[in-house]
């Protein structure tokens, strides 16, 4: 299967095929969404909360980011790969803006970066592009505004906040980003905002009309169990096949089962 770019994004929107992202934050991982034809890997600041047990992302570091990055770029191949900008490593100004940028793709491996924001960000977004670093867009719900949005609620709910939501949009789409991620809006809304940019829209629990969808990895295999928003479907159940393999391992250790003769050197 071809490489994914940027360029082959916006193909797929034209195309009317679904583009499918997922979070990782490891090698293993990354290979195996790899081998699942997985199109585009998010080396998400979610990683605070499900690798690094936060109760937020906005503890997570430049370092934390690049990290993780160089580990899912180790077993990447064919997904483009994308390091999230994390809270506070854009918003002093457009320069620190590119040199942390410049780090996911010179330390880290990252291909593209994805900032979260609406206009206030405009200026970072054109600085980064113009260093030839490819931004992915974040608007909706805003986890890193959680101090400023009161929780994580859905957003665009009242006419005036989804008119605002387009233009913020539309505005992101001239600045030059390649995609937007569109979190937590009604349906209806990312359905209008969708036909309404010519850059794929990936919704997460933005309902089914997005160019593409993305969750978090952990989410969907059943493994972060501590709390599941509603837009997150799990397609696997981890949590229980890695406690039932532990709890296995454990009473057969204790019983003298394991090792046996077929685990032991003669
Ligand atoms: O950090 C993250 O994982 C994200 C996605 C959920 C879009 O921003």
């Amino acid at each position: 299967m071809d490489k994914i770019t940027t360029t082959k994004l916006l193909e797929m929107k034209k195309n009317g095929d679904k583009i499918v992202m997922l979070t990782a934050y490891d090698y293993s991982m990354a290979k195996l969404l790899n081998e699942a034809g997985i199109d585009v890997l998010l080396v998400g600041d979610s990683l605070g909360m499900v690798k690094r047990g936060y109760e937020n992302t906005l503890a997570v570091t430049v370092e934390d980011v690049v990290l993780y990055t160089k580990a899912v770029k180790a077993g990447n191949s064919r997904a483009l790969l994308i390091a999230d900008m994390p809270f506070m490593s854009f918003e002093v100004s457009p320069q620190e803006a590119v040199r942390n940028a410049g780090k996911m793709v010179k330390n880290g491996g990252a291909e593209a970066v994805k900032i979260e924001g609406g206009e206030e960000v405009i200026d970072r977004i054109k600085a980064i592009i113009a260093a030839k670093i490819p931004v992915m867009g974040h608007i909706g719900l805003t986890p890193q505004a959680i101090n400023q949005l009161g929780g994580f609620k859905v957003q665009g709910r009242n006419d005036k906040a989804a008119a605002k939501l387009i233009i913020t949009a539309k505005k992101l789409e001239k600045a030059g980003v390649f995609a937007l991620v569109l979190e937590a809006v009604p349906a209806a809304l990312s359905a209008k905002l969708s036909a309404a940019l010519s850059i794929p829209v990936i919704g997460i629990g933005a309902g089914a009309e997005c160019d593409g969808q993305v969750l978090v990895v952990d989410d969907i295999l059943g493994l972060f169990a501590e709390f599941r928003p509603k837009f997150v479907k799990r397609y696997a159940n981890l949590k229980e096949l890695i406690l039932k393999a532990a709890r296995d391992y454990k009473r057969e250790v204790k019983e003298k089962i394991f090792p046996s003769e077929e685990y032991s050197y003669k």
